[in-house]
């Protein structure tokens, strides 16, 4: 694989320009006064400091507005109207005006006083920092460019960024974070000496780190030096950076989780296009990559390049639905974990949730509370039968509306996104606890269903024919235990078991807790199938002969037992062990990464392993794959301080069940099932 550019502003003469002048420009209409102070004292550092990323990125939003006045080379992107989208700050969230100038302004001067020393002795002319948008119409990538003449004074810090991340020496120990509510994850009460297996994982991790313009941003998803056909295996998945960022803040490390945060928004309001088709505004990549590529016009000198994928490039097309929502999941987890509660208030990143929202909870034609998705939309990015409303979506649809109302500020223009995330939630948690629960009870039901009932009253509501249910169902569920099916919809039950929906109903209290804990019992009771001998199996049991032709397409990569189809995951680990802690019971969590320990460093850490009880490492397995290494050690920091957990899942809510939208509009009760429902089954 090639990594080279993603790092290349290790190996080549980076440049960091920054647009120093904004003369004559206009910020939403008001004159941008104190723009060239803010910019000129800014340049006075030395250089970019990763602290300081936030308030470049800051400014990269602020400047993306202007450049429409300031740079006339730029004149087609800046004369179409929809290329403002890509500023955030033009997005329209109804703000207020003056609160939003003022607080520029507050920032200004914060900025000029943290940065006011050293100016003259360090800047010249030349040395700038620019943020701008590049392109024709099809606007992109976001450049950050960093030109120095004379003396190179970003690289002493580029060094010194990288020496921070590469070396293996200091893994386990806090680095340059300072927590702002004092109590760094990291200082668990049990601290020990790391194994031979953890130093390893630690010092593959930092090495799968990408820069920036000299900041840590992100992981890559798999660091295979043999791999000569890396695909797409060199660009930081939002998905796959979660493990990353938590294994980091766990660590006491908390700005790359900042840079990647602040980053990937900005992606977010990018104009996208898929054979001239835009997709919604908010949605979030599915991977980005750094490229580094020459600079126009000057010899030797490169520039720093993010490059986003919506789905335009990926196999398949797939659209990538839970980017946004693990962006939320992990913005809200930052601020738990560091204490710094300032970067989910801020305006841009507000707005960031916001968008996400709005495109989640858009009307459409759908009838459920769930949300509605093509196929591959999420870890399953292949066509695995998983279209329509499937469960591992759902739980994370969940956890970003249950995340997004603790982050959001309360106004005017928020209210009513807040009232619409409290109806969703609480019908979604009914929907799923009511209709995708699945037991020995249930399959009974179903295997009595009357069909083609038409009235608001049927039982069979989905119109299931108990001859979906599949036969090794039937021998397969436990006594005690059940789970959440994979997908429901119009005489459609997926039964297979899905991990990661599973374990997240639990995390976010999703599913009641006699649901929860009933999933823990299944998956105790099932061990050998869905740990085997590599925890943990993506889904159970795996498509075959005809389904596996006619589901997947004949995919030869999700053949039965490998990948997506019945492959295990060793990713999963870090979910499932915060899923027992959160159930207390840590010994579940510590049995699964016991055997995981056994194996993963001596094969590398693969991205998957085959066979019915993960007996083989998979066929097409990326090895050094980040999130195998990251979800390793996430489990293990958790297990070792279980307490932080608590930081990471949600309780029950039990405002949420007695919220019900047929009472809120004053319908009553007589034709709510949900009313009657919730007699029947004690939820
Ligand atoms: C595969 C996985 C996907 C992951 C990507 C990068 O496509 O299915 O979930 O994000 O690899 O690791």
């Amino acid at each position: 694989m090639n990594t080279s550019s993603c790092m290349g502003i290790s190996t080549m003469k980076p440049c960091c320009r920054i647009l120093s002048s904004c003369k004559g420009s206009s910020f939403f209409g008001y004159p941008f006064r104190k723009c060239n102070h803010l910019v000129t004292d800014n340049l006075s550092k030395p250089h970019c400091k990763p602290d300081n990323i936030d308030r470049v990125s800051n400014y990269a939003n602020r400047v993306i507005g202007v450049r429409r006045v300031i740079d006339s080379n730029r004149s087609v992107f800046c004369g179409s109207d929809s290329n403002w989208r890509q500023s955030r700050i033009l997005l329209g969230l109804n703000l207020n005006r003056e609160t939003r100038l003022d607080s520029f302004i507050v920032n200004v001067a914060s900025d000029i006083r943290n940065h006011s020393t050293s100016v003259e002795a360090q800047v010249n002319e030349k040395s700038f920092e620019k943020f701008y948008i590049q392109g024709g119409l099809n606007v992109k990538p976001l450049v950050v460019e960093r030109i120095e003449s004379g003396k190179d004074v970003g690289k002493v810090e580029e060094e010194e960024v990288r020496a921070d991340i590469n070396d293996g020496s200091n893994v386990n120990i806090k680095q340059s974070d300072n927590y702002l509510n004092g109590e760094s994850a990291s200082e668990s009460p049990n601290e020990r000496e790391l194994s031979e297996v953890e130093k390893e994982a630690w010092n593959l991790l930092r090495g799968a780190v990408v820069n920036y313009c000299g900041f840590p941003v992100g992981t890559v998803a798999a660091n295979d030096p043999a791999d000569k056909q890396p695909l797409n295996y060199d660009q930081v998945f939002i998905r796959d950076f979660v493990p990353s960022a938590l294994a980091f803040l766990l660590n006491g490390e908390g700005e790359i989780v900042k840079n990647f945060l602040l980053h990937t928004l900005q992606l977010q309001s990018w104009e996208k296009t898929v054979d001239c088709y835009s997709p919604g505004e908010g949605l979030m990549p599915a991977s980005f990559k750094v490229r580094t590529v020459p600079l126009d016009g000057r010899n030797g000198e490169f520039e720093d390049v993010l490059d986003p994928d919506f789905g335009e490039s990926a196999i398949g097309r797939v659209a990538p639905v839970d980017s946004g929502l693990w962006w939320i999941i992990l913005l809200r987890a930052y601020g738990r974990i560091t204490g710094d509660y300032t970067l989910q208030e801020r305006v841009d990143v507000q707005t960031g949730i916001s968008l996400i929202l709005n495109l989640c909870l858009s009307d459409g034609f759908d009838m459920f509370p769930t949300l509605l998705v093509t196929d591959g939309s999420c870890m399953i990015d292949r066509r695995m039968g998983i279209h329509g409303h499937p469960l591992e979506i759902q739980a994370l649809f969940y956890s970003a509306l249950r995340s997004s109302r603790e982050m959001l500020t309360i106004n005017d223009s928020t209210k009513s996104l807040v009232a619409a995330i409290n109806n969703r939630l609480s019908a979604l948690s009914f929907h799923m606890r009511e209709y995708y629960w699945c037991d020995r009870k249930k399959i009974n039901e179903i295997y009595r269903y009357k069909t083609e009932e038409y009235s608001t009253d049927a039982i069979n509501k989905f119109n299931i024919y108990p001859d979906q249910i599949p036969s090794w169902l039937v021998d397969w569920i436990p006594e005690i235990g059940g789970y959440f099916v994979g997908n429901l919809q119009p005489a459609q039950m997926d039964f297979r078991f899905f991990t990661l929906g599973n374990i997240w109903t639990i995390n976010s209290s999703l599913g009641s807790h006699e649901q929860n804990e009933s999933i823990l019992n299944l998956i105790e009771d099932k061990w050998d199938d869905l740990m085997g001998q590599m925890p943990l199996k993506i889904c159970y049991p795996s498509l075959e002969h005809d389904e596996w032709r006619i589901i997947t397409g004949s995919d030869p990569k999700n053949t039965p037992w490998s990948y997506h189809n019945g492959g295990s995951w060793p990713t999963l680990l870090w979910q499932f062990t915060l899923a027992c802690i959160k159930m207390g019971r840590p010994e579940l969590a510590q049995k699964a990464v016991d055997l995981a320990e056994k194996r993963l460093s001596a094969d590398h850490w693969p991205e998957y392993y085959d066979t019915r009880h993960g007996r083989f490492i998979g066929k097409q397995a990326r090895l050094r794959q980040t999130w195998t290494i990251a979800g390793y050690l996430t489990s293990k920091k958790l297990l070792e301080n279980p307490d932080v957990a608590s930081k990471l899942f949600w309780n029950e809510d039990y405002e949420l069940l007695e919220n019900c939208v047929c009472t809120l509009r004053g319908n009553g009760h007589r034709k709510c099932s949900r009313f009657a429902a919730r007699f029947q089954v004690g939820l």
